[in-house]
């Protein structure tokens, strides 16, 4: 694909000049269309059974996104306190709402408890506190309901960092630890109304995330009447789309789903809601950033525009070495990729791992020039920081119809400074 930009007509008729003039740079510009095209999609990765895709917020928590994914009827998962805040704030209602935490406090605990929003315990001693904690308030048994977060001992992901399953990481409660699930349930009279699972992030084959459906779903068979079983997220997005990387196969996927399932109702006796828990899917594909080339060198000679898109603003390449194809722009048009061009594209930032793109074919840039990074909408914003101080950036939101609307002003020093 020679531009994604021109091919999927991001912009929707809008001139990349005009926004940023209007808006400025750095600034996250997201596609209404594409967000609702890719959250309808999860909306209907099980067609034959009871199921709900959860969007995983913390992917991108800007409240009018979240807005959208209400629209789309998606239920959501939150990691946070804040992350529920953002969510009632957003108008979604208790019961569409998944708590997914691991090692939070009392205190959080409390809140999702006296909110009435569904909670899944991550160990042994969270489960424990979460007996605890409904005694303390001394809740009827009909409302000491919870899930359980089970390690399915395998994981997926783009980058070590980002596997969630397995044997070796932080998450959930190994398949041996069962019978003390049943425990503590029975100690504080707990009703264990679902399992989770997440094994990892970013995955583009479908087989792992298949072998461990099949597995918890061997496991759910150790827990009665189960009213939902929660497979987790994951599913990627083609990151190298440029280089004709393909979509996530969710037909083939959706395919390979269905028997798996129909092999588990028909052993199980009853048909629990079937889950999901999608964040980068939903909404990566449906962003781009917009950084001006404020500078071009050439260092012993290597080249490099720099930019103001740094680490501050998307710390994926730095923190994973994470790929993020780019465009360049030029008088408002995409610049062809005919002529390449080896470029490290860096940003303002006083490190030297402070690098978007390295040693990149791109079309040779020039001060004044825009670099569009695309697929930037999970894990971008939601991640970004204010190093060096630098105030975090604007998000617009272009519209069905075409209009650019600010969903997040831009950050001030002024921000930054009521906090001393
Ligand atoms: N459910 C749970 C319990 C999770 O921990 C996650 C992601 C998800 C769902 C959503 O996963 P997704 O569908 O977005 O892959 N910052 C990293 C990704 C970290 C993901 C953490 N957990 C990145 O930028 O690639």
């Amino acid at each position: 694909m020679n531009s994604f930009i021109s091919q999927s007509n991001f912009f929707e008729g809008n001139n990349p000049e005009k926004i940023v003039s209007d808006y400025g740079t750095p600034l996250y510009v997201y596609n209404e269309r594409i967000l609702r095209n890719r959250m309808h999609n999860v909306s209907q990765v099980i067609t034959k059974y009871p199921y709900t895709a959860n969007y995983s917020v913390k992917a991108n928590t800007n409240i009018h996104i979240l807005k959208i994914a209400l629209e789309e009827g998606l239920n959501c998962d939150a990691m946070s306190i804040g992350e529920i805040q953002v969510l009632f704030k957003a108008g979604f209602p208790k019961d569409r709402i998944f708590f997914v935490p691991n090692n939070v406090s009392e205190e959080e605990l409390i809140f999702a408890i006296k909110h009435g929003v569904m909670t899944s315990l991550d160990s042994l001693s969270q489960l424990e506190l979460f007996g605890q904690c409904c005694c303390d308030l001394e809740l009827s048994v009909e409302k000491r309901t919870c899930a359980v977060r089970i390690n399915p001992g395998v994981g997926a992901g783009h980058n070590e960092k980002v596997v969630t399953g397995g044997k070796k990481t932080k998450f959930g409660i190994a398949e041996e630890d069962i019978p003390q699930i049943f425990e503590i349930a029975e100690k504080y009279k707990l009703t264990i109304a679902g399992i989770n699972q997440h094994i990892g992030s970013g995955f583009m084959d479908p087989q792992p995330y298949l072998d461990a459906v099949t597995n918890i779903l061997r496991i759910a068979l150790q827990f009665k009447n189960l009213k939902f079983i929660d497979f987790g997220g994951g599913y990627g997005i083609p990151y190298h789309k440029l280089d004709d990387e393909k979509d996530y196969p969710m037909d083939d996927f959706k395919k390979r789903l269905e028997p798996i399932l129909d092999d588990f109702v028909a052993k199980y006796g009853s048909t629990p809601l079937f889950k999901s828990e999608p964040g980068r899917y939903c909404v990566a594909e449906g962003c781009v950033i917009l950084g001006r080339v404020h500078a071009t060198k050439q260092n012993n000679g290597h080249l490099f525009a720099g930019t103001d898109v740094g680490m501050n603003v998307l710390v994926r390449p730095s923190m994973y070495d994470s790929w993020h194809d780019v465009e360049v722009i030029r008088d408002g048009k995409v610049v062809p990729r005919d002529e390449l061009t080896d470029q490290n594209l860096v940003g303002n930032i006083c490190e030297s791992g402070d690098i978007l793109a390295k040693s990149r074919p791109l079309p040779k840039m020039e001060r004044g020039d825009l670099a569009c990074i695309l697929d930037a909408g999970a894990y971008g914003w939601s991640m970004c920081s204010t190093y060096n101080s630098r105030p975090r950036a604007a998000e617009v939101l272009i519209t069905k119809t075409g209009k650019v609307k600010v969903i997040r002003r831009r950050e001030t020093i002024k921000d930054l400074m009521r906090l001393f």
